[in-house]
């Protein structure tokens, strides 16, 4: 359509149409331009707007010369199909009588230029062609300009970033919609104000003075501030500022674009909270375990030097401190490995709402009486696969917090609930992967937790309590638990409302498994059978050795894996009972029995460990919950579990998984 307007009647060649049914008109045009426009113009001639509009439809014209009487409305009615149509192209009117009312009117429907047909000549029709096409010409730049302008308004306005126009000295001239979604303040509000508005006071000295210099001097602004939102909220955003400059190449604004990245920076430090947590989990798993080792041999000492000991012996008082205290002890460490994950389980399938239930019945004692305990139980729960112990230690440290933070009576709601978290969900809100959980809330409508301590409750001896009050482990014990478990925690509280905690346990599509009763053991720590100690801190091998030789067992010892397989192999008599460490260098507990098992198919196993990584549990063939001692253990502890494992019906009992 552009070809040759610019050069009307010039050099290139253009597309005329002729509209109207006179011949003569028609011819008399044909003469006229064959002389004016020296043969480049092509002449089509079309009898009625209908027949026009078909040609439109197909050719493409420079210019159109249309018929025009006033009165009978066809030249009106082409204009108008054309501009329905879409079909742009300049439009000249020839009139037999031309009047201003005639002129207006064309003008109006869109025509560029009314010529009367009787002062048509060589020249007047060259002229009304250039106006016409300038004209044109113009009307199209303009609307192009127009249609850029409303795009860019549209791309600004509908912006999910901030956008703020400031002119020379930082006065706002414009914010669009996402600035008052986000900060509260409108547009009439922000508008002469400067970006002052949204001062924090948190802002690093001198990041302003940079700003300016970096922008004033031409450049682009770029770095992240914390910014203040109507309502007081804090909010991070990602600033760029860049400079506008006017035709002469002066700045006459700046124009500010802010992302807003605060739940982007939430989900950043969740993951380092998490990984935070994870690391501290392994310094104190590790810890703990050799800690344990140290306390075993503490503590069989100390027994058995009670034991040698005469009853009215005042020795024994201090003995008995000793125990005490490597007792306390050993309560500490079993709650860092349970933050290291390092806990032995014993996993089972297991409906929330049945063991809360359970549980449930001795919390009033822990609570006490000024705090109404609620359990809202969820239908439909499902399963998880926990350690009922595990969950039952969870609990009462979350409702022990709960007490404590609420000194003057309130109300602890428990709740249960199957929840699905999708893939929606967890993008905008948390790290937790997307998939089906059951969750486990407690709600308590005590004094909050202040935001500055959030960020460290799990860590371990993170205690606000006063001293002697609170360890400080009991929400590590919880997290260590939680995270052996597969789920997750989180934590909503607002200082002077209460606290919610939620826990997300994965839940498994499996049909209930039966609860196992737990086994009460009769005391009977005596015997006479020949048991096979296998135990690499020789420290521990030997104080148990003293004990349970002075308890009648003949006690065989090994001080590793190999060696035991040497010793069982060697020894011609029976061997009741092999006591060994899970976890051993070279040939660890788990591999030393299932090697024994055919040679000594009557000898039982009794495993210990201070802790067994989740993959020794999972291959190594090990029941956790008939044939497993925790570390440290009591050396009475010992010598009943002992009978328990003897006085179990078959052997092979005591080497099938339970997980
Ligand atoms: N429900 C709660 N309401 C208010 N603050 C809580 C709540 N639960 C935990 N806290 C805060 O978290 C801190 C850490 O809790 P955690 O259970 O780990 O340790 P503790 O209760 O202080 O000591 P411990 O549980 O070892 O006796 C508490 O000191 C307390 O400040
Ligand atoms: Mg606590």
């Amino acid at each position: 359509m552009d070809r040759g307007r610019d050069s009307a009647i010039g050099s290139a060649q253009m597309q005329l149409l002729v509209v109207g049914n006179n011949e003569e008109d028609f011819t008399y045009l044909r003469d006229l331009l064959s002389k004016t426009g020296d043969g480049l113009l092509g002449l089509d001639h079309a009898h009625s707007p209908e027949e026009a509009l078909a040609r439109l439809a197909q050719t493409t014209y420079d210019l159109l010369l249309c018929d025009y009487k006033s009165g009978d409305g066809m030249a009106l009615h082409l204009l108008h199909a054309l501009h329905k149509h879409g079909l742009g192209a300049p439009v000249i009117f020839l009139s037999d009588h031309v009047d201003e009312a005639a002129v207006e009117t064309a003008i109006k429907a869109g025509a560029c230029e009314c010529v009367q047909t009787s002062s048509l000549n060589g020249a007047t029709i060259t002229r009304a062609i250039r106006y016409a096409i300038d004209v044109y010409c113009k009307e199209r730049q303009r609307q192009k300009a127009e249609d850029t302008l409303r795009k860019l308004w549209r791309a600004v306005e509908q912006s999910a970033d901030l956008v703020m126009i400031t002119d020379l000295s930082g006065v706002i001239e414009y914010v669009n919609p996402a600035f008052e979604a986000l900060t509260g303040y409108s547009p009439e509000e922000a508008i002469g104000q400067t970006p002052r508005l949204l001062k924090s006071g948190q802002q690093p000295p001198g990041l302003y003075q940079e700003l300016w210099e970096t922008i004033l001097s031409g450049g682009v602004f770029r770095g992240i501030l914390v910014n203040r939102k109507k309502n007081g909220e804090l909010f991070f955003a990602e600033k760029t500022i860049t400079p506008l400059r006017d035709a002469e190449g002066r700045i006459t604004h700046f124009i500010s674009n802010d992302r807003d990245i605060t739940e982007r920076r939430r989900l950043e430090s969740q993951l380092q909270q998490a990984q935070k947590m994870d690391a501290i989990g392994r310094l104190a798993g590790g810890v703990a375990h050799d800690f344990n080792n140290l306390l075993m041999v503490i503590s069989a000492y100390a027994e058995l030097m009670q034991d040698s000991l005469a009853a009215e012996h005042p020795l024994r008082r201090n003995v008995q401190e000793i125990m005490t205290a490597s007792r306390r002890a050993a309560d500490l460490t079993r709650q860092l490995l349970a933050f290291g994950r390092k806990q032995m389980q014993s996993l089972q399938l297991l409906d929330l709402n049945w063991i809360i239930q359970d549980i449930n019945k001795m919390l009033p004692r822990l609570i006490g009486e000024d705090i109404q305990l609620v359990f809202v139980a969820g239908r439909n729960l499902g399963q998880v696969n926990a350690d009922p112990v595990q969950i039952e230690q969870v609990v009462m440290n979350l409702a022990a917090n709960a007490r404590d933070a609420m000194p003057h009576g309130g109300k602890l709601t428990i709740e249960t609930a199957s929840v699905r978290l999708d893939e929606a969900y967890v993008q905008r809100h948390s790290i937790v992967p997307a998939g089906d959980y059951v969750l486990l809330a407690f709600t308590d409508t005590g004094q909050g937790i202040a935001p500055e301590h959030i960020a460290h409750i799990f860590e371990p001896f993170y205690t606000t309590k006063e001293e002697g009050k609170g360890t400080g482990l009991g929400l590590a014990t919880v997290y260590g638990i939680v995270k052996q478990n597969g789920g997750f925690i989180w934590v909503y509280s607002e200082p002077g409302i209460g606290t919610t905690f939620k826990i997300y346990l994965p839940r498994v599509q499996q049909e209930t498994g039966r609860m196992q009763p737990l086994k009460l053991v009769e005391e009977s720590p005596q015997g006479c059978e020949t048991l096979l100690l296998v135990e690499d801190e020789a420290a521990v091998r030997q104080s148990a050795r003293e004990f349970l030789t002075l308890n009648g067992y003949t006690v065989l010892e090994a001080k590793n894996g190999e060696d035991a397989l040497y010793i069982a192999r060697d020894y011609l008599g029976p061997i009741d009972l092999m006591i060994t460490d899970v976890v051993m260098p070279h040939l660890g507990g788990a591999k030393l029995a299932g090697q024994l098992a055919t040679e000594r198919p009557n000898m039982k196993v009794l495993f210990v460990s201070g802790y067994a990584e989740n993959t020794v549990l999972r291959h190594g063939a090990i029941d956790v919950t008939n044939s497993f001692l925790q570390k440290p253990f009591s050396l009475k502890a010992l010598a009943r579990k002992i009978r328990e494992v003897l006085q179990t019906e078959s052997a092979a009992a005591a080497s099938t998984s339970s997980s």
